[in-house]
């Protein structure tokens, strides 16, 4: 249907954006529903001068299928398993019931080839969330098995666009299949299975076309099974308004913005650049530079001046730590290449590395290996304990801990208090540093504790928190 102008003012009520509201007014409180399958698929990931590289994805693409939906909306998600494997869905971020966390072996049976599980839960955050396997999920979020998940705020920010940038790492052979090297010992206990084409929405080197005076809202995902990114939008000066799904005061960022491996940042960026012009994102996290994505500005101008509406969420709505009467940990990790570790507990025997490393593992958590899902907690507390949470990372990579079913509050760095303390969920902890943290725990279950870099994670970082 072709729709004149000012027909569709007349529709929207003059082009305000409240217009838009009534629709999302009637979603909350309703609940959507969705089949996802779990599936091989064929993509082109690095254009049309490669074959296309054969994936597993939910619905066969990667990302999957994007799952939007209005804060108070209840998600109904039947998962079901085309592939020749186990798996589960695990919602990254979400502080949803511990049987809904998608933890085969902890939280539910893993889902049989042919088999069906459904899903069912009311994200109690609006925010940037992802979905992705979690069983054998070094494999299976390293062939593609993710996909993007927004809870939409009642009032967003008024923004021309709210776009998911959701990055990945693939690590491709030259006829752009996936290399299939997902046991690789020495990702194991390096940095992960670092890839070679960095895609931002499953294409590699991806032109995003924007406006002149646009605004955007970006939900940055890293997706990647080990890359972490530090990433440079100049000329542009974006703001960061959210991080790892929760809102944050906006603060313009003097240096590259990082994101982890599995974490999440939202930004607000006003396009002020020559039109005509090509910006380059680039990332600087490790040694060698590289283009992640260009910004190709139309000759149009979209608007001269910036939009003068707020770009602020409204504030996290999380339990409050208190430190005066927290229960206080640390958890030290160490192991991997280059690290102090010499011996460990695993199976509930000391171990000198050498043999951990004969079975496969590499890394400990306060000396303890975590090669089984059913070891017991690390940190195990009656349900409403305030939490005082000391991250030391004494190896030689960084890592980004991830807990479930929570968020915990970033206090200080080595020390010093953060500028503006504020709730994360993968926290990257850099080698030789001591991240300070507090939290409540109020969602009853036994959570994962571990290193979103996967391979870490299998090579034994990680361990249980249990809140009864
Ligand atoms: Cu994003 Cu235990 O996972
Ligand atoms: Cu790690």
């Amino acid at each position: 249907m072709i729709m004149h102008r000012r027909q569709f003012l007349q529709l929207t009520g003059g082009g305000a954006v409240a217009a838009l509201c009534p629709s999302v007014a009637a979603d909350i409180g309703s609940i959507k529903r969705l089949a996802i399958r779990a599936q091989s698929g064929r993509v082109h990931i690095v254009g049309p001068d490669f074959p296309a590289t054969a994936i597993w994805g939910y619905d066969g693409q990667v990302p999957g299928t994007s799952i939007r939906l209005v804060h108070g909306q209840a998600l109904e998600a039947s998962v079901h398993n085309d592939l020749d494997v186990p798996t589960s869905v695990h919602w990254h971020g979400i502080r949803l019931p511990n049987a809904m966390d998608g933890v085969a072996g902890v939280t539910q049976p893993a889902i049989a080839p042919g088999d069906s599980f459904d899903y069912r839960f009311t994200p109690p955050d609006a925010g940037t969330f992802w979905y992705h396997s979690h069983i054998n999920a070094h494999e299976q979020v390293g062939r593609g098995l993710y996909g993007p998940l927004v809870i939409e705020e009642k009032e967003p920010p008024v923004v021309d666009r709210d776009l998911v940038l959701m990055i990945d790492d693939w690590r491709l052979l030259d006829d752009a299949s996936i290399k299939e090297d997902f046991e690789s010992g020495h990702d194991r206990s390096h940095a992960g299975r670092i890839g070679n084409a960095p895609t931002v929405n499953g294409r590699f080197r991806d032109v995003l076309e924007v406006r002149y005076g646009e605004r955007l809202r970006l939900r940055l995902i890293n997706a990647s099974n080990a890359r972490n990114f530090a990433l440079d939008f100049a000329p542009l000066k974006p703001d960061v308004i959210a991080i790892d799904g929760q809102p944050i005061t906006p603060y313009r960022p003097d240096d590259a913005i990082v994101i982890a491996a599995g974490g999440r940042v939202d930004l607000i960026v006003d396009i002020f650049a020559d039109p005509g012009s090509m910006l380059e994102v680039s990332d600087s996290f490790y040694r060698r530079p590289f283009s992640l994505i260009k910004f190709a500005v139309g000759d149009e101008p979209l608007r001269q001046s910036p939009l003068e509406t707020a770009i602020a969420l409204n504030p996290a709505q999380l339990p409050e730590p208190d430190l005066s009467n927290a229960k206080s940990y640390e958890v030290v990790l160490d192991g991997g290449a280059m690290g102090g570790l010499e011996r460990a507990m695993m199976d509930g025997k000391w171990m000198n590395l050498f043999d951990i490393a004969r079975q496969g593992y590499a890394w400990a958590l306060n000396d303890i290996v975590g090669n089984r899902l059913d070891m017991p907690p690390l940190i195990d507390v009656p349900l409403g304990t305030h939490i005082s949470l000391t991250i030391d990372n004494r190896t030689a990579f960084p890592h980004p801990m991830h807990l479930h079913g929570h968020h915990i509050k970033l206090l200080s760095i080595d020390d010093h208090p953060v500028p503006q303390p504020h709730w994360v969920d993968s926290p990257l902890v850099m080698p030789r540093q001591k991240l300070q943290f507090a939290f409540v725990a109020d969602n009853p279950g036994k959570w994962l504790f571990h290193c979103h870099i996967l391979e870490h994670h299998a090579a034994g970082m990680g361990s249980i928190v249990r809140v009864s």
